[in-house]
C-alpha cells in the first residue's frame, strides 16, 4: 500500500495469524526495550509505551505534545493485572468490570506505587481499562505488563481509528504501528471515576450513562469544577478538533441547506458537509458525506469521516446536527468539543 512507503514507520498486517503472530512478537520487543508503538483498539488507535517504565511514558507526551497534566489510560489484560495497578477494588468496580470488560470503559482508581507519577500527572488515582481489541490484548499479554497508552494522534487532535491515520499524523516518530483494521466503537472510551465517595462520569463514551445506571442503581453527573477538570482534560470545553472549522446545523431540506451553505461561502472556499440526506447539487460530490442514522455506526465512522474531510483540505466542515437522544449523548460530547 503506497500510504505506507515515504515514511520510516513500519506498518504490519495482523490479516493472517502468521502475520498476527510476527506482528505482536516484534510490538512486544519494542515495548520491553521502552519504545512507543501505535496498536488498535476497539475504541480508537491508542499510542502505547510500558506502563512501568516512566522513560518510555515521558516519550509518549514527547511525540504527541501532549501536555504533563493530562493522565494516560492504562490497560490492561487480566482483573489480577488490574489489581496490580490499583490501591482499592471496591465492589462497584468488579460489578463493572464483570459488566463492561473486556470494552471500552475505563475506570478511575487510587493508584498503586507500581504506576509511575508521569503516568497520572502526577495525580493519586489512574484510569485503568481492559481493552476487547484481540490485536491490542495479544501484545499485553506477550508483554506481561500494563500499556499507558492515550490516543494515537497530536494532542488536541481528532482520534485516529484506522493505521493510516497514525501513519498520517506520527509516521516517522514512531518505530512501528499495528494494523488490526478499522476501529469497531469509533470514540472514546466512558470515563468513569469510582475514586469519590459516589460514582462520576468524567467522559461520556458508547457505553451510556444509562446503561451503567442500570447496572449500579445509580449514577451521580454532577458537573465538575473547572479546576478539578484540568485532572481529566477530556471535560475541557476544546478538544478532539479537526483542522477544518465544524458547524454543527440543524436542517430540513436540500433548500435549507443551500442558503446555509450560501451563507459561508463568502468566508470559506474549501466547504465539506456531513449529511443524513445524501447529495446536494450545490457541491461536488466528493465534498458531501452520508452519515448513517443509527449511532452505533455514526460513531464508528465519525472520526474517519473528519479525518477524510482534512485531508481534502477542507477549511469548513457543515454537519448535520443527530437527534438529541440518550443514545447520543457520547456523539454530541464530542461534536461539541470538536466544533468549540
Ligand atoms: O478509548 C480510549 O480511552 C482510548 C484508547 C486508546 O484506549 N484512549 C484515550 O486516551 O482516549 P486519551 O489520553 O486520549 O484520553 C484519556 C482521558 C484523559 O484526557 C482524561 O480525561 C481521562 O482520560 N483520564 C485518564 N486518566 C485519568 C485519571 N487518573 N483521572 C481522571 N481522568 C483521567
Ligand atoms: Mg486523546
Amino acid at each position: 500500500m503506497d500510504w505506507k512507503s515515504p515514511k520510516k514507520t513500519n506498518v504490519l498486517s495482523t490479516g493472517t495469524p502468521d502475520l498476527l503472530r510476527e506482528a505482536v512478537a516484534q510490538a512486544a520487543r519494542l515495548l520491553e526495550t521502552g519504545q512507543i508503538v501505535g496498536l488498535p483498539t476497539e475504541t480508537v488507535y491508542g499510542l502505547a509505551a510500558n506502563a512501568l517504565m516512566a522513560k518510555a511514558v515521558a516519550r509518549i507526551f514527547e511525540v504527541k505534545g501532549r501536555p504533563t497534566r493530562n493522565p494516560i489510560i492504562v490497560h490492561i489484560g487480566s482483573l489480577e493485572m488490574a489489581r496490580q495497578c490499583v490501591a482499592t477494588w471496591p465492589e462497584l468496580a468488579a460489578k463493572m468490570a464483570a459488566a463492561f470488560w473486556p470494552g471500552p470503559l475505563t475506570l478511575v482508581l487510587p493508584k498503586t506505587a507500581l504506576i509511575p507519577d508521569i503516568v497520572t500527572a502526577e495525580g493519586p488515582t489512574v484510569g485503568i481499562r481492559w481493552p476487547s481489541h484481540p490485536v491490542m490484548q495479544a501484545v499485553i499479554q506477550a508483554c506481561g505488563f500494563p500499556l499507558a497508552a492515550p490516543s494515537a494522534n497530536t494532542s488536541n487532535r481528532i482520534s485516529p481509528t484506522t493505521a493510516q491515520h497514525v501513519w498520517e499524523d506520527l509516521g516517522d516518530k514512531i518505530p512501528l504501528i499495528l494494523d488490526g483494521g478499522p476501529c469497531q466503537i469509533g470514540i472514546e472510551s466512558t470515563v468513569l471515576d469510582l475514586s469519590q465517595s459516589s460514582p462520576r462520569l468524567l467522559r461520556p463514551g458508547m457505553i451510556h450513562a444509562e446503561t451503567i445506571a442500570a447496572v449500579i442503581g445509580h449514577l451521580s453527573l454532577d458537573s465538575m469544577p473547572d479546576g478539578e477538570k484540568l485532572r481529566s482534560p477530556g471535560m475541557l470545553k476544546k478538544h478532539y478538533a479537526p483542522k477544518a472549522k465544524l458547524v454543527i446545523t440543524r436542517c430540513h431540506d436540500g433548500l435549507e441547506l443551500e442558503s446555509i451553505i450560501e451563507g459561508f461561502k463568502h468566508t470559506y472556499s474549501n466547504i465539506h458537509v456531513l449529511t443524513f440526506n445524501g447529495t446536494t447539487p450545490y457541491l461536488p460530490a466528493d465534498r458531501i458525506g452520508v452519515m448513517p442514522r443509527e449511532p452505533l455506526a455514526f460513531a464508528r465512522c465519525l472520526y474517519s469521516e473528519l479525518h477524510r474531510c482534512d485531508t481534502h483540505g477542507a477549511d469548513l466542515i457543515l454537519m448535520e446536527a443527530p437527534p438529541e437522544t440518550p443514545l447520543w449523548s457520547a456523539i454530541h460530547d464530542r461534536l461539541k468539543r470538536a466544533a468549540a
